[in-house]
């Protein structure tokens, strides 16, 4: 691991990232690491090829007189930790190398010398904006100036701030940056307290009364979930009632993306509250949603993902989001227009405007309905001409923003299972329930090799094909888009010796496990 504190330096080491097309992943914070920002590390080491963690206490984002100067500072620590769990870079700027052009007050808000990004007024003036006034203008600069040093693929951000994580998907949104903001979970201490780099200011009574902000939050959404509460009125009373002797700064139900107040739960909301614990301002949140769950399945190649994917779905009753039906029907689109295979801009252009649309079933024995402009394509797609092109199609980085866009959109729905190689890590990283189904290469190669007898080939090389097949992993494995990768909370089923109906079985057990009572998610 490297530590850079120019901006000269980090640049010139992430040329060559930059040159092969890697998958570079930048998580932002302000040091002081603790769980929370190691599991944003953590997702971003498993799913990208370089990985960069820049520590910056962002004077800008603090209202003068706060705690600024109070902010823990332990750089070294901090570098150890990224080591520690495989960052390749840290880049930990100072302030006048951020900030040349604020030199006399080393950046506070009161400097107006320099370029700043004001996201929309509606989503930084309520919640927290209310009591930190400029505080998100300094978070959109800083990430603005990150974002334009790094270049990164994918940024990491914590749901625990949940009203910057939708300022900054806006501000990426409306400024096109070409890069992917990745939502990582809140973690908990055990007693539910979230992590925090200002848990550090609490002592130790005061961490007891913390509880009460992720216990409040507890029962608005167990009310929300057991009682069907939904309106915002009562949500937010029964949060209230249960965090009393805390001084609260806002309790907010809004609709995460755009933040505006709701009224009452549709499908999706977001519950958020700030409270002064002692001198200590703390937030949290939850999100409340209908959605019913999603079953991630990744693996390598001949592992039997796809039957045991089309099965699980059938006797669970959920839905089988074949995302090859959907690369498929954009090759088709592609393959029925005037546009060279290898015309990766031309593509670009087409798919961006296909209107792609899919009727799910939970049946094997009924496909996927497919069209692409109005077309019904359910069967075109099958053609061998589709199936010699789809691999070259679908390593393109637009036909697969295109269909990931859309495969989120089902997500958002839930209720189904879906099988892939980056589906736990990248697609679906909220999936309840994800499984890494493997199975060692000679148990794939035995499997290959009676599937080939059976199509009637003969002298067969066992040796050559669990050749092929480790090679198709490394390859997999290494592959710039969509690599293969066991998500750190997914479930390892390893199928050596398992029939499939077993595999099946062990799954549909986990899921009933988890959901015990729902019938169709
Ligand atoms: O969340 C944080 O730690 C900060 O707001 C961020 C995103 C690093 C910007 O300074």
């Amino acid at each position: 691991m490297r530590l850079f504190r120019t901006i000269a330096g980090v640049r010139t080491q992430l040329k060559p990232a930059w040159k092969t097309d890697q998958n570079l992943a930048l998580v932002p914070t302000m040091g002081a690491l603790h769980s929370g920002h190691l599991s944003l590390i953590e997702q971003a080491v498993t799913a990208n090829d370089v990985v960069v963690v820049s520590i910056f206490v962002n004077p800008l984002q603090f209202e003068p007189s706060s705690d600024l100067e109070q902010y823990p500072r332990q750089l070294e620590q901090d570098c150890q930790l990224c080591e520690e769990v495989g960052v390749d870079i840290v880049f930990a700027p100072t302030v006048e190398e951020l900030y040349p052009h604020t030199p006399s007050a080393q950046g506070t808000q009161t400097q107006e010398e320099m370029t700043r990004v004001i996201p929309p007024p509606a989503m930084t003036s309520q919640m927290c904006g209310h009591s930190r006034p400029g505080h998100f203008e300094g978070v959109a600069t800083v990430v603005t100036k990150l974002l334009n040093i790094i270049q990164p693929t994918r940024a990491y951000f914590g749901q625990k701030d949940a009203q910057q994580l939708a300022i900054v998907r806006r501000l990426v949104a409306d400024l096109n940056f070409p890069v992917e903001i990745c939502a990582c979970p809140i973690v908990r201490e055990a007693s539910g307290l979230a992590y925090s780099s200002r848990n550090q200011y609490l002592s130790s009574d005061e961490k007891k009364q913390a509880q009460g902000l992720y216990q409040g939050l507890q029962r608005a959404k167990q009310a929300f979930q057991e009682e069907n509460i939904r309106t915002a009125e009562k949500l937010l009373l029964y949060l209230q009632e249960n965090i009393s002797g805390l001084q609260l700064d806002y309790t907010a139900l809004v609709d995460p993306d755009t933040l505006q107040p709701l009224t009452s739960v549709n499908k999706k909301a977001l519950l958020a509250l700030a409270a002064y614990v002692g001198k200590t301002r703390l937030i949290d949140n939850m999100i409340l949603r209908d959605r019913a769950p999603i079953i991630a399945i990744d693996g390598p190649a001949g592992a039997g993902k796809s039957t045991v994917t089309r099965q699980v779905a059938y006797q669970l009753g959920l839905l089988h989001l074949d995302t090859g039906a959907m690369y498929r029907g954009l090759t088709w689109l592609v393959l029925n227009s005037e546009i060279a295979l290898d015309d990766e801009a031309g593509i670009a252009e087409l798919v961006s405007q296909a209107d792609l649309q899919l009727v799910l079933s939970s049946d094997p024995e009924i496909p996927v309905k497919v069209s692409v402009n109005g077309k019904d394509v359910t069967k075109a797609i099958r053609s061998s001409l589709v199936t010699r092109n789809v691999s070259v199609i679908s390593a393109q980085k637009a036909v697969r923003d295109k269909l990931l866009e859309q495969q989120r959109q089902w997500g958002e729905k839930g209720g189904l299972v879906a099988e892939g190689r980056d589906l736990g890590t990248h697609v679906f990283p909220n999936a309840e329930l994800k499984i890494f189904l493997t199975a060692s290469v000679g148990e794939r190669a035995r499997r290959r090799q009676k599937e080939l007898v059976t199509q009637g080939q003969e002298n067969i090389d066992f040796e050559q094909l669990q050749q092929e097949i480790q090679q198709r992993d490394t390859y997999d494995s290494a592959r710039a888009i969509a690599p293969l990768r066991k998500a750190p909370d997914a479930i390892e089923l390893v199928t050596d010796g398992l029939t499939i109906e077993e595999v099946i079985a062990k799954i549909i057990h986990l899921y009933r496990d988890r959901f015990p009572i729902a019938d169709s998610g």
